[in-house]
């Protein structure tokens, strides 16, 4: 599972102009020409800001207020919003105000193992990169230049700075640009966003979560007491200077805190 924010993107930096409208990278044609029917294969859930849902209200649900139209993902949708706002009939969509760490574990579980794309906006993906809640930035880069608009990003990333990962050309003029997430602690190790461990703990899971075994996991909390969960790992990641393992319920555990996993006994950081 990735956590991926998945955007257009002007020249200068923009996914909306000053107007919220995205007539300038309508021109460029169809979605199906890009990417993106490949990368929402793989999504589980989406995440929105409340003035990217309005968008979508105003352009798409009820462009023809006489017919509208149904909500266009069959997946669970977040929104993030302080107000109170209406909910597309039919339609998956649960809302969420404030730090987006608490609502994450519920996020990671209705994903099932699959992708979070963070539709929008820029300052919504930053809050989840702040949150060391950010895997890959992937940007579709439109050669038009909006002056002013919605930021792509709000939080500044410099150093270690991103890794890119690829880049593919379309023939209708879009560049998409695939960058990685490097946590500190990362800086050598290119492809890779783990720290990789010195030992064959961090392979042995990686491997699990490669296989989305499932397996039983036994763990200490964080009052030292000992738990029990069982889930398919779907991850194995760092974040602030720790690794930790993710389970599809969204269980997310330090693996210096892990005791067992199916029976294989961890500890200090080796296998025993
Ligand atoms: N180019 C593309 O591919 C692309 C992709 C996505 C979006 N877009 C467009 O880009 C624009 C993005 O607009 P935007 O920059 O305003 O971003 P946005 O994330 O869509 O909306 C921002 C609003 O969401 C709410 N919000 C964000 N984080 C929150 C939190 N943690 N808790 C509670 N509420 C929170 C706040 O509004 P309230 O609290 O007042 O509700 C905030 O003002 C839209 O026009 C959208 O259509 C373009």
């Amino acid at each position: 599972m990735k956590i991926q924010y998945y955007t257009a993107v002007s020249l200068d930096g923009y996914i909306a102009d000053e107007n919220h409208s995205l007539d300038w990278l309508f021109q460029f044609g169809e979605v199906e020409d890009t990417s993106y029917p490949d990368f929402i294969r793989d999504v589980g859930v989406l995440v929105m800001g409340s003035s990217t849902y309005e968008w979508l209200l105003r352009n798409e649900i009820y462009a023809d207020p006489t017919a509208p139209k149904p909500w266009p993902y069959d997946l669970p949708t977040w929104i993030f919003t302080s107000r109170t706002l209406e909910k597309v009939p039919g339609a998956d969509i649960r809302f969420a105000n404030g730090a987006v760490e608490p609502v994450y574990r519920e996020i990671a579980a209705a994903a099932g193992g699959k992708n979070i794309w963070i539709v929008g906006g820029g300052a919504l993906a930053a809050q989840f990169y702040e949150a060391g809640l950010l895997d890959e930035i992937i940007l579709t880069i439109a050669p038009v230049i909006l002056t002013r608009g919605a930021p792509v990003f709000t939080s500044r990333i410099d150093s270690p700075p991103l890794h890119v990962a690829g880049v593919r050309t379309y023939a209708n003029g879009l560049t998409e640009l695939r960058l990685e997430v490097v946590r500190r602690g990362d800086e050598g190790g290119g492809m890779s966003s783990y720290t990789p461990i010195e030992c064959s703990l961090h392979d042995q899971l990686e491997s699990l979560a490669t296989l989305g075994r499932a397996c039983r996991v036994v763990y200490r909390d964080d009052s030292g007491e000992e738990r029990e969960t069982e889930g398919r790992l779907v991850d194995v990641f760092a974040r602030g200077g720790a690794e930790y393992v993710r389970l599809d319920s969204g269980v997310e555990i330090r693996l210096d805190r892990l005791e067992w996993v199916d029976g294989v006994r961890f500890g200090g950081g080796e296998v025993c």
